[in-house]
């Protein structure tokens, strides 16, 4: 594997693949990487020749109360996982590297941002889209894997691609969870012991909020009240968002095949977010 933390490293390496005729993967992550990482390299093994992994905690997509002096940046351990599963780059830039002192241009994204997370952490898909759209010009990837835990980011990078013109095919993938259900996050480590066990609340109630939806509750008011009264039942957590929203993360009164239930909620101080397409099956 290599470890490059250079730009011109890196484009160096990609052309040598691209006159060989290989097709680029690339995994665009923070770190401290788990088992929905994996799932994404593993996506990206199977369809690409090559695979980049980027571990980069991207300052500005976090807001200025937010974690990112906290993140973890587990980077010893990172290098090891990808060195397991076979990566071809592992790049890991440094902040000054890539965003500098003086970044003056941005990808401003579209209403697409205005709902959800997007409405909660102001100008965090603005940090996204231009860390993203930087990360496809250094490694000009075939695809480009992103997990539907991110749901609202995923949709952003899909029309971004499209209004861009990038000619990388993104790859949606599935949410990779703990035994009891938990989505896997970075952040899952924050929680302690206690904190652990009340956040199985958040997929409890998901799941549960699905199967009211496939029994025929169609009033998406019905169900985020229920979300919300479920959730009131444990101390720890507080919901930061609830809402069913369609494709164009518009909110929507009746719901049917393809909407999305997405939430936030805070356990303790750990924002968790979590999400279902209804129609998919449920695998928790
Ligand atoms: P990060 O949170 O590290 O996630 C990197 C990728 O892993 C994202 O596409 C995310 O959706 C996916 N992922 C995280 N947890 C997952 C899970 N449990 N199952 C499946 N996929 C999962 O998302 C970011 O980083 C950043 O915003 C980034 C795109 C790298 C831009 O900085």
């Amino acid at each position: 594997m290599h470890y490059l933390k250079d730009i011109s490293e890196v484009r160096k390496k990609i052309s040598e693949y691209k006159k060989n005729n290989k097709s680029i993967g690339l995994v665009p992550t923070m770190g401290a990487l788990h088992k929905g990482h994996v799932s994404l390299i593993e996506s990206s093994k199977k369809s690409c020749d090559i695979t980049v992994v980027s571990v980069f905690v991207n300052p500005i997509q976090f807001g200025p109360n937010e974690d990112f002096h906290k993140y973890p940046r587990p980077i010893e351990q990172d290098i090891k996982i990808c060195e397991e599963v076979e990566v071809d780059i592992l790049f890991n830039p440094a902040v000054e590297e890539i965003i500098g002192d003086n970044l003056k241009t941005f990808v401003d994204i579209s209403d697409l941002g205005d709902n959800l997370c997007g409405a909660k952490r102001p100008g965090h898909f603005r940090g996204v889209a231009t860390i993203v759209s930087k990360l496809f010009n250094i490694t000009t990837p075939n695809r480009a894997f992103f997990g539907k835990k991110d749901i609202q980011q995923l949709y952003i990078i899909k029309k971004m691609v499209e209004d861009l013109n990038f000619n990388i095919e993104i790859i949606p993938c599935s949410i990779i969870r703990e035994a009891d259900g938990l989505a896997m996050s970075s952040r899952n480590r924050y929680l302690s012991e206690k904190e652990r066990i009340d956040s199985l609340v958040i997929n409890r109630t998901l799941k549960e909020a699905v199967k009211l939806i496939e029994d025929g509750e169609i009033n998406s008011k019905n169900v985020i009240s229920f979300f919300e009264n479920k959730i009131k039942e444990i101390n720890s957590a507080k919901i930061d968002y609830v809402n069913v929203v369609n494709e164009n993360m518009k909110n929507v009164e009746l719901i049917e095949k393809g909407n999305i239930i997405a939430i936030a909620v805070y356990i303790g101080k750990t924002r968790l977010i979590d999400n279902h397409i209804i129609g998919e099956k449920i695998c928790w």
